[in-house]
């Protein structure tokens, strides 16, 4: 529509306004905000932006690929991948508290980020320097750091604040007046695929704080298959849009009996939680229709060897928050 052209219109005159002629790095997440950013961006400089990607092993089954050829072929943007996942598998080694998981993986994330920075920079050094790093800053995040600009304002979960001085960039910041929905609609008048305009939030230290206990390749493994069985019943059933986010969570350390074929079995749990939400600040366990979670269940208990029992979690939040950890 006229209003979404003319807000994408505006924002690229005003990044040509700010970048000129000099280049901008940008790291993306996976996520909406930082890919309807990066697209802007690209449509305003082309070439003069680099994105990073950082994949971590943390993320959703698929996710890495869509980032790097359906995002690649719809804007045409410079990609550099950073396939980081033994590194982040490594330094999580035995690690069960939730705080000390987003530690390191945000840690993990801004060293790794940090390199691929450093080496692009270095790389244009001769050239026009990179000097901005664009950031998907949306309007609720600008309200809630108190409006300032600065490394201050940056996102925890885009993980690149905390460079060290020597990287310092100045931020651009596309969306710092939108809401989520305005970005979706810029994303779409942007022509991106829907997979990443209409993908729900997710955490930026992944599927590290979904799986209950230690993080392992094949515990990654096994909850990564379960989740896309229920993402993809969600689609099929045509309800992606009426949920806020549907974390499936495995709980590694437990193990209860059932019975598969013509054997016992000894396996895992996964928890469902399906909730609904404006703004994640509060949100309520989703209703979703029983003949949509029983086709979940019977298909994760048919398909993934190692889980035996598929629970709904019916917690709102508060008291619940919506991820486990
Ligand atoms: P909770 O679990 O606190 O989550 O109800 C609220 C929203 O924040 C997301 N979330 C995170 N996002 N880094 C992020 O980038 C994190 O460490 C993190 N923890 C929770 C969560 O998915 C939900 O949308």
């Amino acid at each position: 529509n006229w209003t979404m052209a003319n807000i994408a219109d505006e924002a690229v005159e005003q990044i040509r306004a700010q970048v000129g002629s000099r280049r901008a790095l940008c790291a993306l997440s996976g996520g909406v905000d930082s890919a309807v950013a990066a697209a802007l961006v690209q449509r305003a400089i082309g070439d003069q932006l680099t994105c990073v990607f950082v994949d971590h092993g943390l993320l959703r089954k698929g996710e890495a690929e869509q980032v790097e050829k359906d995002f690649v072929a719809a804007t045409g943007v410079n990609l550099h991948v950073v396939d980081a996942q033994e590194r982040f598998l490594a330094a999580l080694d035995g690690v069960v508290d939730p705080e000390q998981k987003r530690k390191i993986i945000g840690r993990e994330f801004i060293r790794v980020f940090e390199e691929a920075a450093r080496e692009i920079v270095e790389g244009h050094a001769d050239s026009e320097p990179v000097e901005f790093l664009v950031q998907g800053t949306l309007y609720p995040d600008v309200v809630e750091s108190g409006g300032g600009t600065g490394a201050a304002n940056i996102k925890s979960h885009h993980n690149v604040g905390g460079l060290p001085d020597d990287l310092q960039f100045t931020l651009v910041e596309p969306l710092r007046t939108l809401f989520k929905d305005e970005v979706r609609a810029l994303g779409e008048q942007l022509d991106l695929p829907a997979e990443i305009v209409w993908r729900h939030p997710f955490p930026g230290p992944g599927l590290g704080i979904r799986v209950i206990g230690a993080v392992t390749r094949e515990r990654l493994d096994i909850l990564r298959e379960a989740d896309a069985i229920a993402r993809e019943e969600l689609s099929r059933a045509g309800l992606d849009r009426d949920i806020w986010q549907f974390p499936v969570v495995l709980l590694a350390d437990v193990r209860s009996v059932g019975v598969q074929g013509d054997g016992r079995t000894y396996g895992h749990p996964v928890v469902l939680r399906p909730v609904t939400s404006e703004d994640a600040m509060t949100a309520d366990w989703a209703r979703l229709p029983y003949d949509v979670l029983q086709k979940i269940s019977t298909r994760i208990t048919n398909e993934v060897r190692e889980i035996n029992r598929v629970t709904l979690d019916i917690t709102s939040k508060p008291p619940g928050t919506i991820e486990w950890e």
